[in-house]
């Protein structure tokens, strides 16, 4: 089969289409949802009460923020809530307007594309694989000192997993603040992590006016087709712009609704969490027995492999798993990934094992 065709993480309509596979039997392992689903509960609860789309959301969403607030521990007035964690990426950026953003790479597509329209540009700042791809603090000081004017990090990082501790972040914030560059850090995963006291920056929004802190609900919570995101930042003057270039009702009353009973929801946020901890650990201990990848320790919900298996290509491995009714993801247009990389997130416990025994057939 000829590379010819890429595909997304979460392109299981095109994927189906193409293998003439019923889509409805594709186990996605691509999309880094969580594997739960959609919480019962809060699925009971919005049934009862769908009449809200007859009202307007609440222009402030209030009561939304109290909740977000009292979920991230920071104040209500230090948050704006967007549709998707992507329309928050875009508006931020079309406000800043950066000339030149700093993109740790290899990382998720949408910061760029934000900065190309804005009329900025990116410089990249490869991670290295003997590193781990980890954060180096002092090369990466030496390439902010060029002109930098915006730092975007994803943590936990898509596709590699690896995260930044809150300690390296409040040192990156520091030398930020000094040059006056603007950090903006995506942690649409940080939930997945084991202990996400020790990565997430939201305390960091009160004591550094250049931070802004931007989440969602798609994966952890799997609620992708809602599109609830929420930022948090103590910049007065940032969140008084974002709110008022904002479309005013651009989450609709449902999602500000669900938004507020996923994030209250206790039971799955425990489940979810245990779940996604002991798979992390019990997947990673099998990979390690394979002996033609390279595991990359995972801190999110999802894994990097590098294939290191002459003439096995990660479209090869995406074909095999796919023909078994597994979508992985193909990491081959990822900027900054040198070599042959998949990756795949962590479903439900039988199917890690029909995946994990699909690579096995090639790469153990
Ligand atoms: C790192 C990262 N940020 C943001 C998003 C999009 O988030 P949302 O659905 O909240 O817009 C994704 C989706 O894949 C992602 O991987």
């Amino acid at each position: 089969m000829s590379k010819l065709q890429q595909f997304h993480g979460s392109d299981l309509e095109a994927v189906a289409r193409y293998f003439h596979l019923p889509q409805e039997e594709i186990i996605c392992f691509g999309a880094n949802v969580n594997p739960l689903g959609l919480s019962s509960s809060v699925k009971n609860t919005l049934a009862e009460h769908l009449e809200i789309i007859s009202s307007y959301p609440d222009r402030d969403y209030s009561s939304l923020k109290k909740q977000i607030s009292h979920y991230c521990h920071v104040c209500p007035q230090n948050i704006v809530v967007g549709n998707g964690c992507t329309e928050l990426i875009s508006l931020f950026i079309q406000l800043l307007k950066p000339r030149r953003a700093l993109l740790p790479i290899p990382s998720y597509s949408e910061y760029e594309r934000e900065i190309a329209l804005s009329g900025g540009t990116v410089e990249y700042f490869p991670l290295s694989q003997e590193e781990n791809f980890s954060l180096n603090l002092s090369s990466l000081y030496k390439v902010l000192e060029k002109n930098i004017d915006l730092l975007i990090l994803c943590n936990p990082n898509n596709p590699t997993s690896t995260a930044t501790c809150v300690d390296d972040l409040t040192r990156i914030l520091s030398f930020c603040k000094e040059k006056h560059i603007f950090v903006m850090i995506d942690e649409t995963y940080v939930e997945f992590v084991e202990d996400m006291d020790k990565i997430t920056a939201m305390p960091l929004t009160e004591s550094f006016d250049n931070l802004i802190v931007l989440r969602g609900v798609s994966k952890f919570f799997a609620a992708p087709g809602l599109r609830f995101g929420y930022g948090v930042t103590g910049n007065n003057g940032l969140l008084s712009q974002l709110n008022s270039i904002k479309n005013p009702w651009s989450l609709n009353s449902i999602g500000a609704y669900a938004g507020e009973l996923l994030l209250s929801d206790k039971n799955y946020i425990q489940k979810s969490r245990s779940l996604i901890s002991s798979e992390r650990k019990r997947i990673c201990k099998r990979l390690r027995a394979f002996s033609f990848i390279q595991v990359y320790e995972p801190a999110a919900n999802f894994i990097l492999l590098k294939i290191c298996k002459d003439n096995l290509t990660s479209y090869d491995v995406f074909v095999h798993a796919i023909q078994r009714g597994l979508m992985i993801r193909d990491c081959s247009s990822f900027v900054g990934l040198e070599g042959e990389f998949i990756r795949f997130c962590l479903m439900n416990p039988e199917d890690n094992d029909r995946l994990l025994d699909c690579l096995e057939e090639i790469l153990a």
